[in-house]
Order: C-alpha cells, then sequence, then structure tokens
C-alpha cells in the first residue's frame, strides 16, 4: 500500500488546472477555467475548473469531480494508479507501507507462484527440446508447423508428457507446496492423488510486461472430440485474464515502433506473425477486448488493428470489443483473412511478403465496414434499415472525446451518405446516445453518493438542484457549512464545529438527516477534529471512500458562487457567504431542528387521535401546543438573523 505520507505529499503538490490540463485546452475565465468538455461531444465550452477548489464541473453534461476522479474517469485508471500517475507527474517518491497481512500473504502467493511457473516453463522446454517423447511427438509437431527452432526458444514453448505426473513429481522432489502447486493449475488432485493437468499437450507460457510468466496455455496435439484444444491457467494472484495480450511483452517495441498493434485471436498467430518478422502483434484469446487489455494497448499506440477469420464467427469475435475500443480513441481497422484461413496458417500459405501486402491492402474502417454489412443484411426491409441507424448512431457516440471531435463528424457525413438520410438527422441521434449515456454513467456512478437524488442531465445547474428536495439541499447546506467554515470562530468560546456538534448532540440532530453519507462526513469530521485534527475540506475531498469523496464534491459544487455578472449589476456592496457564514450555520441548523419539531409534531397528533383516558389528552394537547410554540420561534428566525 502507498503510505499516508506519500499519498499526503502527493495531495499537497495537485496542481487541478496542470492535471486536467494536460488532457483538456483550458482558458483563464475570471477566478476559474474554462474548456471544452472531454466528457461529451460540444462545440461552446462549458467544462469548468475552480483552481481554488480543486474541482471541476461540466454544465453541460454534468460531471463533475476532483483531479483523481478525473485522472479515473478519462483516463480509467483505478484510485491507486491514479495517485501512482500523479507520483510520477509530481516526482514524488513512493513509499509502500506495512502491509495489510492479507495483502502481505496474497504478494507473497504471487511471488511463489511466478517462481513455480519458471521452474515449470523450464521442465516443460527441457521435455520439449531434450527428451526423447517431446522430440518425437512435439517438437516434430511444431516443425512440421513450420515453427523454427530460435521462434520456439524465443517464446519457451514447452511440451508437458503423457505420463500421469511427472511434472508433478518433478515440483513435489523440488518441495514446493502442494496448494500452491494446485493453485497454479499445473498439477490437479483427484481423491487424494495429484497429477499433471496439461498431460500430452504443448505448453505456451504467457508472460506479462516484463516477461514473467503469469500462466500457461496448453495444446492437445493431435485433435480429439472429447478434450478442450487448448486448456489455460484458472484465474488466480497473477493469472487475471481480462488484463493480459498473450505476446505483448515480445510486441511492445515494435509496437511502439509502427505505432500500430496488430491484434489476431491465437497463440500461434503471435508467433507465426513474429517469424515472419511482424513483431508488432498480440492476442486476445479468441475473446473480445476488456478495459485492461485496450490501456495495456493505448500505452504504447492509438492504432488497432484487428486481424481475424473472415468467417461469421470471426467477424462477430472481431466486431464484439469495437464500442469499447472507439470510446478508448483507438483509431480501429479490420483485416479479414479469406479462405477459412486465421493469421497463421493463411501466412504459412502465401508467405511473409504477400501476407503484408494482403494486411496493407484490405485494412476497412471497422465503422463502415460495420455498416456495410448491417446494410447488406437489412436488405430493403426499412424496419431493418431503421435499426441499423439507431445501431449506427449508438457506435458513433461512442467516440466522444474532443480530440475525437473532427473524427465523429466525418463519420457522421460518410455514414449518413451510405444510409442515403439526412446528415442533421444522424447528427441529432448520435447526440441523443450521448446524452442517454452520460445520463447512465451518472445515475450508476453517483448513487451511493447522492442516495435518492441522483444527478441525471439537465440544460442548467438550477435544475440540477430542484431536484433535490428542500430538505436534502438543507441537510447538504449544514455539512457544507461545516465543511467550509467549521475551524472559524462561533463566539469567543468555541469554534463553529464546537457550536454546530453541541446542538446535533443536543436535539438528537443525526436522526434527521437522511443521506447517511452526509452523516458519515459529520462523522469522519468529528473523529479528526477530536484527534486534534483540523480538517480541512481537501481531506475529503481526496479521501479514498471514493462515494464520500463524490459527495463532498458535489457539496463543493460552484451553485453557490455569486456570478461575475452579478457584481457588475449590482451597485454597493453585496456580502459574501463567508461575511454571512453564522447565519448560513445558524438557520441550516435551524432548519434541521424545524424539521424535528415538525415531525414529533405529527406523532403527538396521532398519538392525541389514539388516545382515550381525557388526563393523557390533555397532556397531548398541552405537549402540542409547546410544540407549536418552538415551531413559530424557529420559523421566526430561519434565515433572518444576522449575528454581529
Ligand atoms: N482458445 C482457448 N481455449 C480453447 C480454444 C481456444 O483458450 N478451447 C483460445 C486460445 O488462446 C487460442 C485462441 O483461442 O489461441 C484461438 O483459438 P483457435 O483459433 O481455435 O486456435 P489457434 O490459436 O488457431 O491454434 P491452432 O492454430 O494451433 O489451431
Ligand atoms: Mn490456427
Amino acid at each position: 500500500m502507498i503510505s499516508q505520507n506519500t499519498i499526503q505529499q502527493i495531495l499537497s503538490r495537485i496542481d487541478i488546472i496542470d492535471i486536467v490540463g494536460t488532457f483538456v485546452k483550458l482558458k483563464k475565465r475570471g477566478t476559474n477555467y474554462l474548456g471544452l468538455c472531454p466528457f461529451h461531444n460540444e462545440k461552446t465550452p462549458s467544462f469548468t475548473v475552480s483552481p481554488s477548489k480543486e474541482i471541476y464541473k461540466c454544465f453541460g453534461c454534468g460531471r463533475s469531480g476532483n483531479s483523481i476522479s478525473f485522472l479515473m474517469e478519462h483516463e480509467k485508471y483505478s484510485y491507486v494508479e491514479s495517485l501512482r500517475w500523479l507520483a510520477a507527474k509530481y516526482n514524488v517518491e513512493i513509499e509502500e507501507t506495512e502491509t495489510s497481512p492479507e495483502f502481505k500473504q496474497q504478494q507473497q502467493v504471487a511471488d511463489s507462484l511466478f517462481v513455480i511457473n519458471n521452474f515449470a516453463q523450464q521442465f516443460f522446454s527441457k521435455e520439449l527440446l531434450e527428451k526423447e517423447e517431446g522430440i518425437s511427438v512435439a517438437l516434430s509437431y511444431l516443425k512440421e508447423r513450420g515453427f523454427r527452432e530460435d521462434t520456439i526458444k524465443k517464446f519457451q514453448l514447452g511440451y508437458n508428457p503423457e505420463a500421469r505426473d511427472s511434472f508433478t513429481k518433478a515440483a513435489v522432489g523440488a518441495q514446493f507446496n502442494a496448494d500452491l502447486l494446485i493453485k497454479s493449475g499445473l498439477v490437479n488432485e483427484r481423491d487424494g492423488n495429484k497429477y499433471d493437468n496439461y498431460r500430452g499437450r504443448i505448453i505456451f507460457p504467457i508472460h506479462n510486461q516484463s516477461g514473467k510468466i503469469l500462466g500457461f496455455g496448453a495444446r492437445i496435439i493431435k485433435s480429439n472430440d472429447k478434450a478442450p484444444k487448448y486448456i489455460n491457467t484458472p484465474e488466480n494472484e497473477i493469472y487475471v485474464k481480462s488484463k493480459l495480450l498473450y505476446g505483448s511483452y515480445f510486441a511492445r517495441m515494435a509496437i511502439d515502433k509502427a505505432d500500430e498493434c496488430l491484434l489476431v485471436e491465437g497463440y500461434t498467430d503471435v508467433i507465426s506473425l513474429h517469424q515472419a518478422g511482424i513483431e508488432n502483434v498480440v492476442a486476445s484469446g479468441g475473446t473480445s477486448l476488456t478495459p485492461d487489455q485496450l490501456r495495456l494497448i493505448k500505452k504504447y499506440t492509438n492504432n488497432l488493428t484487428i486481424i481475424y477469420d473472415g468467417d461469421n464467427a470471426g467477424i462477430k469475435a472481431a466486431l464484439r470489443g469495437i464500442d469499447l475500443a472507439l470510446e478508448a480513441s483507438l483509431n480501429v481497422n479490420l483485416v479479414l483473412i479469406p479462405d477459412k484461413e486465421d493469421p497463421d496458417s493463411y501466412l504459412q500459405k502465401v508467405g511473409a511478403a504477400a501476407f503484408t501486402e494482403f494486411v496493407a491492402g484490405n485494412k476497412k474502417d471497422v465503422i463502415l465496414f460495420q455498416l456495410g454489412i448491417a446494410l447488406k443484411d437489412a436488405g430493403n426491409d426499412s424496419n431493418k434499415k431503421s435499426i441499423v441507424v439507431n445501431q449506427i448512431a449508438e457506435t458513433i457516440s461512442k467516440i466522444n472525446k474532443t480530440e475525437d471531435f473532427t473524427k465523429q463528424q466525418d463519420y457522421i457525413k460518410q455514414c449518413s451518405q451510405l444510409l442515403k438520410i439526412e446528415e442533421s438527422g444522424l447528427h441529432a441521434l448520435v447526440n441523443k446516445f450521448i446524452r442517454e449515456k452520460i445520463g447512465k454513467e451518472e445515475t450508476r456512478n453517483e448513487r451511493a453518493a447522492f442516495e435518492q437524488a441522483s444527478t441525471p442531465v439537465s440544460e442548467t445547474d438550477n435544475e440540477v438542484m430542484a431536484l433535490f428536495n428542500r430538505d436534502e439541499m438543507n441537510e447538504r447546506a449544514m455539512v457544507r457549512s461545516l465543511l467550509e467554515f467549521g475551524l472559524k470562530e462561533w463566539d469567543e468560546h468555541q469554534k463553529v464545529v464546537d457550536h454546530v456538534f453541541k446542538e446535533i448532540e443536543a436535539n438528537q440532530l443525526e436522526e434527521m438527516i437522511d443521506n447517511k453519507d452526509l452523516v458519515k462526513i459529520l462523522n469522519t469530521y468529528k473523529a479528526w477534529y477530536d484527534n486534534g485534527i483540523e480538517p480541512d475540506p481537501k481531506n475529503f475531498l481526496y479521501h479514498d471512500d471514493l462515494a464520500m469523496s463524490a459527495l463532498v464534491v458535489s457539496l463543493m459544487d460552484f451553485n453557490y458562487e455569486i456570478s461575475p455578472n452579478w457584481k457588475e449589476h449590482f451597485e454597493g456592496h453585496i456580502p459574501t457567504r463567508e461575511e454571512l457564514y453564522k447565519e448560513e450555520v445558524f438557520s441550516t441548523l435551524n432548519y434541521l431542528k424545524l424539521r424535528k419539531i415538525k415531525r414529533l409534531i405529527a406523532e403527538n397528533q396521532l398519538e392525541l387521535e389514539k388516545a382515550v383516558d381525557p388526563d393523557e389528552q390533555m397532556v397531548m394537547v398541552e405537549m402540542h401546543q409547546h410544540l407549536k410554540s418552538l415551531e413559530i420561534e424557529l420559523t421566526k428566525h430561519l434565515g433572518t438573523v444576522i449575528f454581529r
């Protein structure tokens, strides 16, 4: 884990203008900065960044957050990855803390698995290259398929013999822990007997970026209906299928150099292309691309060329991951291999030169290609055609980073021509999908933070605020005033924070706060304060409880700022919130108390209706009068008192 000290150092250096400015062109406008929103498509800037509050908000699509959530959303980093990115940017040396026992345990398992895999690779390679069975059964097979010995060695291919437990015996003999061997997927156990999982198979080690072996793919030699063609390492501490791309270790330099990444399906495709000198190639293992894999590719290039079998399954597989890739701003091209071949077999058939020429000459833009098949499919059926229009609009809507604006416009033009529809109509439809998507994501991401009040897309910010009911607005204002003014003086004896918590406790106001995340903020504030830490809103802004930090961001929003235009229109002095902070604290607390009284009145009323004993009724009527007079008193003061 990154130490608290390091996190503090990183946070103290954060400059949101610098960070957001890495990705968005910002212009100074008053105290804030303004730019084109990177999260939705717009022509006039409504993306606002406040350097003093260290937050951003888009008044077009409603997204808001801090530096870290910006990196998480824009770069699709995790919280920890964002911290690491910032540390690198600001030259903060990362100090790892004493880790939790669970984490240490996990690290140890991971380390052991790497050691086991390394041992296994050496064992399997030896079996393939030096032992009789391997040479005659496996090496001969690989050579027959056209793989040279230097290629086999480079990719560290191997062979697991037919015998029940040749690897298991060697591994147990080398003192490896039985549970870890099973976890590695190399060994299975049945009725207390351990045996090799990959018996009689060719072994393809799978490397991470730095060449360490994460796991294996194991291919059967003679095809067999009962057994699967490939068996792969089960998911464990180091083998996480969704995060790896086969061949990335061998391909990274070439991808960087060519500024293009070729994507194929299989292990043998990667190896074949490599052998032919085409080294910028990785494999997805036949599944659609995940966000983690896309991120891996994007580290090196923005140009992805998918080379898949030309059959129906191949086309479908190729198109499945497309939307994600477009969303990640990748330029995606598609090359379909003809004649029921795959890249490996086609290359072996036609040779390297012809293969390279074929790839270069048959790159199709993936969106136009997709539209082409869909249109062919729809024929003259106008219902089907309208479905196609919707689908293509949705696909184009994924190309929505600011820097992709021209690209998106280009697609709208080309596709509307192909579809024979009005460009402006397709344009409107694309925008509809963009709005819908942002709306959906907001709801998903922020539900936790806002509980009942999610933030849908809205034209103006007032509309968003109107969605919160008055009670919630007040709860938020109360917590906000504490966050902002808590350490200021209340009277000569105490600070605002002391007064607020005294009031909350004396009147049991906590139960009146419906949004329990607000209560969490209050409690965290109090815990810090009681421990001699002065709570700064920034501590909340970068809290690793992301629901809490999202909520604080929304509390610290730009809504309460007096617009610079107002200042021009009004003569004289307009008091700022800063000057009126006591009133704000007083009235937000009052409002909570008032809610409490109203609730007590309602409860009392119910009791009164049920009561039969006249004495009892009398007590309740008196109670009612007492509560009513408190209510009147509170209402009188609500928002009207100014402390001097
Ligand atoms: N795959 C898998 N499990 C299977 C089948 C396939 O994990 N049972 C993955 C492997 O990563 C494989 C890829 O999907 O490399 C593509 O499968 P396929 O085209 O069937 O195999 P090839 O890679 O072409 O292997 P070969 O050329 O040896 O037949
Ligand atoms: Mn193949």
